[in-house]
């Protein structure tokens, strides 16, 4: 409610500093649409119904960006100035902007009033007057404290205590909480950036980027290569670069880059894999930036440089899938990227193959299969959760009027893999690999619909190879659930770890027998997953002196074996639990943990652990755990 309100003061507060504009007078949805525009003229269907933005009418190519980071107001301000390509007779363009001031706005250097329609929850549109030959707009603006992109940290929420730390999170529509921009996935703009900041902080983005700090405060970046707004990324801190090969390296800090730089030692492996499968890395560099633990997310896969959670570096390099993950996001997403968010599967099934690939390239089948097991294991609990409708198993989504982050489940990642291994089996990996290299060469650079990929998976592949058999592809994409043709996946090693699992619930072996001296950490988290959520709370606190998961400081092994703490009540766990939550920022990891005690009667216990933990969490995490926990600002 908060969120909503302060969109609103803020639509109040520029309408009422501009003189030529309208005031809305009501909250209603068209009060202030007082003059004809274009836009009124163009009664389409839009293709991505979030954002405003009308690029075939007039639309933003490059960026120019002249910001200052104000750690004190925690807020960015400055200019965004665009170079525009307008179509005949555009007599506007339009950006997505969300609870951000707009103070001023130029075309080709002469002010010029703009107008703020209001939008929906998730942003506003920013409309500036134009005529068709018109070059270059600018806009002067500065974000809110509330600008759900940023996260801004207190020095002692960071590893060094001394100095602040800000970034930001763009996808799926965020950008337009820290810049004015046409915030569709299938718009790509180039962008240059001159960020100032405290002397004693570096700054980093997903463009060219400095390795040490200077003595200035200021620095540029410059990216030639256009991307969809969703990858303008920013991070600022007290960080430090290691390089790692002659185009990957790490930024993190002090006390964490060492531990970075080991754990991450394969990265240029697994570029040289990556390359190898599916044509030349388009990025020059490849390097990561762990993020403090608030990281919402896992990885992220700004260009050039991906954002990485802290969570994975655990000392045994056994979590690094996610880095050939963030990888393959260089051709998957980034090269080729979904249009909209309804075709977001296209971005992440084909990069959880391409992870796969990648893993089983640098570390053999057995260890790509377990990652797959697991994986699957995942999607048939998406599947079978009662809470997620029919139609949001289909890989093609139809997100509007809801959040993009709704369509962020298993059936993206996990359905959208076994489609692509369905056709590598289909067809065999070889001309499947050809097939997979040409779509991305042919069409870097370019946004993708599921509709178009379909006519090129037609042409491409089923007509080239006509190999009489039907494939299926329209459940696979328009349908639920899983199809027939579904690849069965196994792992060998994982069997051996449910029999010996089973044996021991049975009394038929030892837990000193089950041969764990050689697990990793994913054959812990099967073996974790085999714990059924009535088992005695005698049998768990065996488990537990056997091999002090309680204890644990690998996140993903603490996540499954918190939640099934929470299920068995086993509550010697659950001042561990608590310390994790406060001290992870990580969705995934929070959300399994909160709905175990929703679900199992500890309602209170959840509330009175998120309490102390919200402040710490970056808004992303908190609009999901306040939506399930019934509780809110
Ligand atoms: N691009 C995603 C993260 C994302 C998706 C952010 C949608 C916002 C909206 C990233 O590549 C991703 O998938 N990360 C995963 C890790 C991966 C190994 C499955 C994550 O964060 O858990
Ligand atoms: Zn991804």
């Amino acid at each position: 409610m908060k969120k909503i309100i302060y969109t609103f003061f803020f639509i109040a507060l520029i309408s009422s500093c501009n003189s030529d504009q309208k005031s809305p007078k009501t909250n209603d949805k068209d009060s202030n649409k007082t003059t004809k525009t274009m836009s009124d003229d163009h009664n389409h269907d839009r293709l991505d119904t979030h954002s405003f933005a009308e690029p075939e009418v007039a639309k933003a190519t490059h960026l120019d960006l002249n910001i200052d980071i104000n750690f004190e107001t925690k807020s960015i301000s400055g200019i965004a100035s665009y170079d525009i390509k307008t179509s005949n007779g555009a007599n506007e363009i339009i950006f997505d902007i969300h609870e951000m001031e707009i103070q001023k706005t130029t075309v080709d250097g002469k002010e010029i009033s703009f107008e703020i329609k209001k939008g929906n929850e998730f942003g506003e549109a920013l409309h500036i007057p134009i005529s068709d030959h018109n070059k270059n707009v600018s806009i002067t603006y500065k974000t809110s404290p509330e600008a759900e992109a940023l996260q801004w940290l207190r020095p002692e929420q960071t590893l060094g205590k001394n100095h602040p730390f800000c970034y930001t999170q763009g996808q799926a529509i965020l950008t337009r909480t820290w810049i004015p921009v046409q915030d569709s996935p299938g718009i790509r703009i180039t962008y240059d950036a001159t960020v100032r900041l405290p002397k004693e902080l570096l700054v980093v983005m997903s463009a060219t980027n400095p390795m040490e700090k200077n003595n200035t405060g200021e620095y540029k970046f410059h990216l030639d290569k256009a991307i969809p707004p969703y990858l303008i990324a920013l991070a600022a801190g007290d960080i430090y670069f290691s390089p790692l090969s002659d185009r990957t390296g790490v930024y993190a800090e002090k006390d964490m880059l060492k531990k970075a730089v080991y754990e991450l030692e394969d990265m240029e492996k697994m570029v040289v894999a990556a390359e190898g499968l599916y044509g030349k890395y388009a990025w020059e560099r490849f390097d990561v930036i762990v993020l403090p633990p608030s990281f919402p997310f896992g990885g992220m896969e700004n260009p050039r440089l991906t954002f990485a959670t802290p969570s994975i570096i655990v000392g045994d390099k056994s979590l690094t899938s996610l880095i050939a993950h963030e990888l393959a996001h260089s051709w998957s997403g980034n090269l080729v990227t979904n249009s909209t968010w309804d075709d977001f599967w296209l971005n992440e099934g084909f990069t959880v193959y391409f992870e796969y690939r990648i893993m089983e390239e640098i570390y053999g089948k057995d260890y790509a299969n377990m990652l797959k097991l697991i994986g699957f294991q995942d999607l048939k609990n998406t599947i079978a959760d009662p809470e997620i409708s029919k139609e949001d198993t289909h890989l093609k989504l139809n997100l509007k009027g809801r959040n993009p982050d709704d369509g962020m489940t298993d059936i993206a990642y996990e359905k959208g893999h076994l489609f692509l291994e369905m056709l590598e089996n289909t067809y065999g990996r070889e001309k499947f690999d050809a097939f997979l290299k040409n779509y991305f060469t042919d069409h870097a650079f370019q946004n993708m619909t599921t509709e178009k990929f379909i006519d090129i998976l037609e042409k491409d592949l089923i007509q080239k190879h006509n190999i009489g058999k039907d494939i299926n592809y329209k459940e696979w994409i328009y349908g639920p659930g899983l199809p027939d043709n579904c690849p069965v996946i196994e792992a060998d090693q994982f069997a051996k770890i449910s029999k010996g699992f089973t044996a021991w619930t049975e009394g038929k072996t030892k837990l000193s027998d089950l041969g764990s001296d050689k697990w990793t950490t994913h054959e812990w988290l099967h073996f974790l997953r085999e714990i059924p959520n009535d088992l005695s709370e005698r049998k768990m606190k065996q488990l537990d002196d056997a091999f002090h998961f309680t204890n644990s400081t690998n996140a993903e092994i603490q996540d499954i074996w918190y939640e099934k703490a929470v299920y068995t009540n086993y509550t010697l766990a659950f001042d561990k639990m608590a310390e994790f939550l406060q001290s992870v920022g990580r969705r995934k990891f929070l959300t399994p943990l909160y709905k175990a005690m929703k679900s199992s009667g500890k309602l209170d216990l959840a509330k009175e652990i998120y309490a102390k933990a919200r402040p710490s969490y970056h808004s992303v995490a908190t609009n999901t755990m306040d939506e399930l926990l019934g509780v809110g600002e």
